[in-house]
């Protein structure tokens, strides 16, 4: 090892050129004690501060799977679509007047391309041998400046989308009435009969057992929805849901008919 030891160079600051500082110590060997060859010593404390981290991630990752959330439902009006926590500040950006709109490029290229390739381009624009935060007042000031604002705008995001969340969840005020909001729960115990078994079309969407997929439950649409107004679905469509499936009336009717006895 002592023998490599002299051959080893002090590269220091990757910024300022070695030739550049006459009085450099060509060996680490010149500090007895108060330094370690890179191979193996140094790289293997890395190696065990990683490992660590490692295992740590890999227990929670085990101990707290992430969630699977809803289905997806189109029929859901409440569902609010929000990006991951770690985006919600250039997110709620865009929810400015100046960064929006007209502005928009403002805030999806302009801020967010200077700010990133501002810490991209830092190395040459700050070349200061400075190294202390307290001693680089623009850099440090900037930085500081960066991450208040991330934290200011993931806060308001996630503010304000709880605050939607309370609109439309209840109250019965402003948003979409509750029963719209979440169809009711599937009764798996539910058997649908014949008349809607022999309807593949319809199936695809509402479920083997009318239990909702792509369209609502309905097991018990009698309760909301009499034989004509279901026929009139049926024969029409409703939002997402395509018109003349069935061409047959007589079918339509039968079938309208079960649906309507469901309460
Ligand atoms: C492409 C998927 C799709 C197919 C196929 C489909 N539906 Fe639907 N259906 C929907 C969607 C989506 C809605 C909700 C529409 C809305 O409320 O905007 C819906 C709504 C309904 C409703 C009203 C439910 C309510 O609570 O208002 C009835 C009744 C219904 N469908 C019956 C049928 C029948 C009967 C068939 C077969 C002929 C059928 N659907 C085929 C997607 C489908």
């Amino acid at each position: 090892m002592a023998k490599q030891d002299k051959d080893a160079t002090f590269v220091g600051d990757s910024r300022v050129s070695a030739k550049r500082i006459p009085n450099i110590s060509p060996s680490y060997s010149d500090f007895p004690g108060k330094t370690e060859p890179f191979w193996p010593n140094f790289l293997l404390k890395e190696w065990m501060v990683a490992a660590v981290c490692l295992v740590g991630f890999l227990i929670l990752t085990v101990s707290h799977p992430s969630p699977l959330t809803d289905k997806a439902n189109p029929n859901d009006t409440s569902f609010l679509p929000l990006p991951d926590w770690y985006f919600l500040f250039l997110y709620q950006l865009l929810k400015y007047p100046w960064a929006a709109g007209d502005w928009v490029v403002i805030g999806i290229i302009g801020i967010p391309g200077i700010a990133f390739g501002a810490l991209m381009l830092a190395p040459w624009l700050d070349t200061g041998k400075e190294r202390r935060p307290s001693k680089r007042p623009v850099a440090t000031g900037l930085m500081l400046t960066a991450l208040v604002a991330i934290f200011y705008l993931t806060w308001t995001a996630n503010d304000q989308a709880n605050h939607l969340k309370h609109k439309s969840g209840g109250e019965g005020g402003g948003g979409t009435p509750p029963a719209a909001a979440a169809p009711a729960p599937a009764d798996s115990s539910f058997k649908a009969d014949a008349v809607w078994k022999a309807q593949a079309s319809c199936m695809g969407c509402h479920g083997g057992n009318m239990e909702g997929g792509m369209g609502p439950n309905l097991q018990k649409i009698g309760s909301e929805l009499d034989a004509t107004q279901i026929a009139d679905i049926i024969k029409n469509g409703k939002g997402a849901m395509p018109p003349k499936l069935i061409k047959d009336d007589a079918e339509i009717q039968k079938l309208a008919e079960y649906l309507a006895s469901l309460k």
